[in-house]
């Protein structure tokens, strides 16, 4: 294990101004998105808008790094290129997401466990010679109607698969992204997801710190605190910024370089503003980690709105990547404004 590059992967990645795309989706998820615009998902639709996204001019601006699923790491560019070379000439890490998905957590209805630690130690030795630098896992928590989810089983048995997923990860120097996430759906409160997030960082570093996990080599990837997607009580960025932060300060070690966040099913501008009240707040006491992002769905939607695989001329679809990533960009020093949003191309 090399813990200085560990290390440096993963303070890359959260270098001021920038974060992460995530263009990670699996089989089933990429279909799901190109259904929705009207694009079949074939190999080379998959391959034309992963190569699209990854060329935009000037992206590495803002964006440190891609995670990129099994087949997009073994995918050329229409020129010959490996696709994480590409990424490589363009000044940007290529990552990889190496669990195999969710399937039900026996004994547990509604719950779920993420698959894919069979295997993995010759998985991730493969995934390092293609090229990637740094891998994520995604655990997934349920809050929903049940007012005792997620329960202890469930939180204990995926943070031990993420554990040991992120301890297989660093013997390989792979920096290893640790997302568990606790999901939006559902009518909670604010303070039942700050509840469950925080029972579920707590559990996850117990097992990270059980595991040997290098924690200085690795990246949190977690929910925002939000209010169920269902809930009638709206809260205000400031309001989710605060739950979000203390729930942070309180569980997450200050050895861990940076904190990613995903977007789960929050609106594009949404992230964005909540992404910013966290930078904001940060500029008046110091955080021990960098506040960043790591998104898919807030980065991409405006994207797949524009993007049509027979099209000529990517600049469109190129220029919506480029203005979300600007302005988490901006969020990120708690520089975003409306002025700054307006000013992109829609
Ligand atoms: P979203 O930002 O769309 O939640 O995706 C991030 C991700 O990588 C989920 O695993």
């Amino acid at each position: 294990m090399n813990r200085n590059e560990l290390e440096a992967v993963a303070r890359s990645l959260v270098a001021s101004g920038k974060g992460i795309l995530a263009a990670d989706e699996s089989f089933p998820t990429i279909e799901k998105r190109f259904k929705a615009v009207g694009i079949s998902s074939t190999e080379e639709n998959r391959r034309r808008y992963r190569e699209t996204l990854f060329t935009t001019p000037g992206l590495n601006e803002f964006i440190s790094g891609v995670i990129l699923f099994d087949e997009t790491l073994r995918q050329k560019s229409r020129d010959g290129i490996a696709l994480p070379e590409l990424l490589s000439q363009h000044c940007i890490l290529p990552g990889i997401k190496v669990d195999k998905g969710t399937v039900a957590l026996a004994g547990f209805p509604g719950e779920k466990i993420t698959e894919g630690l069979d295997g993995l130690r010759g998985r991730l030795e493969e995934y390092r010679r293609l090229g990637a630098r740094f891998a994520k896992w995604r655990a997934v928590l349920t809050i929903g109607v049940n007012p005792t989810l997620p329960s202890r089983t469930c939180l204990q048995a995926n943070a031990q698969a993420l554990a040991r997923y992120a301890a297989l990860s660093q013997e390989v120097d792979l920096t290893p992204i640790v997302e568990p996430e606790v999901l939006m759906d559902g009518a909670h409160s604010i303070g039942r997801c700050e509840e469950a997030t925080q029972a579920t960082l707590q559990i996850v570093y117990d097992a990270l710190r059980e595991h040997r996990v290098f924690l200085e080599g690795t990246l949190l990837k977690p929910n925002m605190v939000l209010p169920g997607k269902l809930c009638p009580e709206k809260a205000t960025a400031e309001e989710v910024a605060e739950a979000t932060l203390r729930c942070l300060r309180r569980n997450v070690p200050a050895a861990v370089p940076g904190i990613v966040f995903l977007s789960g099913g929050q609106s594009p501008l949404q992230a964005t503003e909540h992404l910013n009240a966290l930078n904001v707040l940060c500029q008046n006491v110091e955080q021990p980690w960098e506040l960043s992002f790591s998104f898919g769905r807030a980065l991409q939607e405006p994207v797949l709105a524009k993007w049509r695989p027979d099209a000529d001329d990517p600049t469109a679809a190129q220029l919506a990547l480029f203005h979300r990533a600007r302005c988490n960009g901006a969020a990120r020093r708690g520089n975003y404004s409306l002025t700054l949003e307006t000013s992109g191309v829609h």
